[in-house]
């Protein structure tokens, strides 16, 4: 259970989970939060990672930090996503355990399940099929974290919980034009036909891909209430268990946000689509007594406003 005073530390807290995590974790109260940017610890330094959390000692971690990037990247990347996330994972991981330090969240991610994997998405269909071939790098990557948190849970009696959160959007969020998630792109691209006045919305692949999408804040919500909750499965979906299609979440999106103008929408059918359809099954969560707050249009409206456009690269 973590108090008031307990040491706790963000890994990747400037990042889009790990931002929405400090942010909770100090609406709430908690008053001990340690955190590093990558110019005062970079995490893919075993001896500095080793030796921070030998120094300050942290009680709880949450590892928000990874690469982290959309489908392009993903795809074009593989080397760096395979690399950088198998290190960070691992030094933090390794580190915690040699450092006694026995509570620890572990962001996983719905996007390293098969890529044909029965819907809604249960967590013991992880490693029952082929992965997706754009982001197989990278989910190989988390996997081992998955795994490596359930062997140190097995072997060295620690408390690795990995949560296994759907695609997310909302304050802080990477807006880049190539490497940004869907979510992302399509409110960048909303807000660039409002500024310019254009007149067409152009959609990555076939609009018909379904997703599943969680605010943010939900997803720190999430990582709190189960660092705080002693669960007999490591692994645990976080979701809302509703999805819509690519071309959905265009129109409501446009609807919500620019009601006032007439947008036409277009498929640039070439690019990638990623896996057919991706939906988590929450049970497991909902069993344990959380379930996601947040309305989808009043996370998205909140989202817009805020919107940093110094992150618009
Ligand atoms: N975004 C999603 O849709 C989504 C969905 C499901 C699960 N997740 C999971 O949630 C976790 C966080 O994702 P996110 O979207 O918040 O990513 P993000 O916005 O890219 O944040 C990642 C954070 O990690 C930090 N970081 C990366 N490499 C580092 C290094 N070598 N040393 C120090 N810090 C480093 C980054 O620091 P800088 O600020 O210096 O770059 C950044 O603050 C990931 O494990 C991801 O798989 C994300």
């Amino acid at each position: 259970m973590i108090r008031k005073n307990s040491k706790i530390f963000v890994a990747g807290h400037n990042g889009l989970v790990g931002s929405a995590i400090l942010r909770l974790l100090k609406l709430k109260g908690y008053k001990n939060i340690i955190t590093a940017n990558r110019k005062k610890l970079d995490l893919l330094d075993q001896k500095k990672v080793f030796s921070f959390l030998k120094l300050k000692k942290p009680k709880f971690i949450f590892l928000a930090a990874a690469k982290v990037g959309g489908i392009y990247s993903n795809n074009k990347y593989k080397a760096n996503f395979i690399y950088e996330n198998l290190m960070i994972q691992s030094n933090i991981i390794h580190s915690a355990y040699k450092n006694g330090i026995k509570e620890l969240i572990f962001l996983g991610s719905s996007c390293v399940y098969p890529k044909f994997a029965k819907q809604p998405i249960k967590e013991k269909y992880l490693l029952s099929g082929e992965l997706e071939k754009t982001n197989d790098a990278y989910a190989l990557a988390k996997i081992a974290g998955i795994k490596m948190c359930e062997s140190y849970n097995e072997q060295y009696k620690t408390k690795y919980k990995c949560l296994m959160p759907t695609n997310t959007f909302g304050p802080n969020d990477n807006y880049d034009k190539l490497n940004s998630h869907f979510i992302p792109a399509l409110i960048r691209k909303i807000y660039e036909i409002e500024k310019f006045d254009k007149k067409k919305l152009i959609l990555w692949g076939n609009g018909k891909t379904k997703r599943e999408v969680i605010f943010v804040d939900d997803i720190a919500d999430a990582c709190i209430y189960f660092m705080n909750k002693n669960t007999k499965h490591h692994l645990i979906n976080i979701g809302t268990g509703k999805e819509y299609s690519i071309l959905d979440y265009a129109k409501l999106f446009l609807k919500a946000l620019i009601p006032q103008k007439k947008i036409k929408i277009s498929f640039m059918k070439k690019n990638l689509n990623g896996t057919p359809r991706k939906v988590l099954d929450v049970s497991l969560a909902r069993k344990y007594g959380w379930k996601s707050k947040t309305k989808l249009v009043d996370a998205l409206k909140y989202t817009y406003k805020n919107l940093n456009k110094i992150n618009f690269k």
